[in-house]
């Protein structure tokens, strides 16, 4: 019995949205009457009214999903449960899950919790299913997300982390660094994931590239270089504000000093503002020193290897003109040692020559001659150090 009352329960369940097949009618039964509230035995004498004629209909209702006098219509669509009268209003009572409207032809809400929704208005009953949803009926995105799917997350650098359902930011940015719609730019003159890292501060136009903040459209004034750090070619010193020295080859020089990384031929010095000597093999000498190259054209002229000094032409910097003097200053007192040895050397010969006559007018004074064998002897001024020559002490005699 209860294994009956269980096939037909399942039968008429199954029969909701199935043509009008009704097991309920074909039976010609009170089956899907409702039972007596107070006595489940279902006797059809008490759950019929009428039994016996072809009028007869159920007493207390219907089972749930039928309708009508005898219960022989089903409830329309997802309507679960209709009131036995259901044709005069044609309201149903309770929809199946997942459904609402007066007769339960609306699917309830994609994104409800449990596809619960009210039956009236639709409105999601047990909240949403995800967090990236909102709303009464979960339709539109949570305040994060965005995107068809609510699936998006909304730009990072957001204000409060809020867009708009095409991923522009709601509020602004949370940052006065960050720019664009989505706050996914960085305002001028920043760079990095953060834009918190500063362009280069020569770059024209404070512009960097995002990822490596090389300079992006080139540089400021006299600058060179992905960043804009060094000077650009022909430029050193300060601000890269000064020109390299005319003579430096392509006018090529460091670019913190101005020393000119090679001189043009003919000419030396840090500002190869010096000439070789006329006197140098091709012009050529040596950068540093000014001592030709390549060696001399005439190798008897005395000198040849000494550079010659030249007036600075203009742009020459402290340290050479300093070199400079220190060169004057050491020519000027080799210039006076020699001189003295000079005048020395003269004074001897006059000496010489005088005791020579002295000798010849006087033959019967006898005196020693010094020894003419021994080496002149010099000390650093070149004054004669042999004793010999002061030790006769004739000098009263001349
Ligand atoms: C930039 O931001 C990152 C992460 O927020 C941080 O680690 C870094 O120190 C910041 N750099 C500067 C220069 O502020
Ligand atoms: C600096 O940038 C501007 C704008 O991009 C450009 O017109 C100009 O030529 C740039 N100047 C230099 C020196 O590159």
């Amino acid at each position: 019995m209860l294994h009956l009352t269980l096939v037909l329960l399942i039968v008429c369940r199954m029969g909701k949205g199935v043509a009008q097949v009704p097991n309920c009618k074909t039976e010609n039964t009170c089956d899907c009457c409702k039972s007596n509230p107070n006595d489940e035995s279902r006797r059809l004498s008490d759950i019929c009214n009428n039994q016996q004629g072809s009028s007869w209909s159920c007493k207390y209702g219907c089972k749930d999903g039928y309708w009508g006098n005898k219960c022989w219509n089903y409830c329309p669509g997802s309507c679960i449960s209709c009131p036995q009268n259901y044709e005069s209003n044609k309201v149903c009572n309770v929809c199946d899950d997942g459904y609402y409207g007066t007769i339960c032809a609306t699917h309830c809400p994609a994104n409800c919790a449990d596809n619960q929704c009210d039956k009236t208005t639709g409105t999601c009953l047990q909240g949403c299913a995800s967090t990236n949803w909102a709303g009464k009926k979960c339709n539109v995105c949570a305040d994060t997300w965005y995107g068809i799917n609510c699936d998006s997350p909304c730009p990072r650098n957001c204000n409060n982390g809020e867009c708009k359902e095409n991923g522009d930011c709601t509020d602004g940015c949370s940052a006065e660094r960050f720019t664009g719609m989505q706050c996914d730019q960085c305002i001028t003159g920043r760079y990095g994931v953060d834009c918190n890292k500063t362009c280069p501060e020569n770059c024209n136009d404070s512009m960097c590239t995002r990822e490596d903040g090389n300079c992006l459209n080139g540089c400021k004034g006299n600058f060179a270089g992905e960043r804009c750090t060094r000077c650009k070619t022909e430029r050193y010193g300060t601000m890269c504000r000064n020109t390299c020295p005319d003579n430096c080859v392509n006018k090529l020089c460091d670019e913190k000093d101005g020393i000119c990384l090679k001189c043009i031929t003919g000419f030396y010095g840090k500002s190869c503002d010096l000439a070789c000597s006329p006197n140098c093999k091709d012009n050529v000498c040596d950068q540093n020193t000014g001592k030709c190259a390549l060696g001399c054209i005439d190798t008897e002229e005395n000198g040849c290897d000494q550079p010659t000094l030249m007036e600075p032409n203009g742009q020459t910097s402290d340290t050479v003109t300093s070199d400079m003097l220190e060169r004057h200053k050491i020519i000027m007192i080799g210039g006076m040692v020699g001189g003295f040895v000079f005048i020395l050397v003269i004074i001897q010969v006059q000496w010489f020559i005088l005791r020579r006559m002295s000798r010849q007018t006087n033959t019967e004074q006898r005196y020693i001659t010094p020894d003419q064998s021994k080496p002149e002897e010099k000390n650093e001024e070149g004054v004669y150090a042999n004793p010999d020559y002061y030790g006769d002490g004739n000098f009263g005699e001349l």
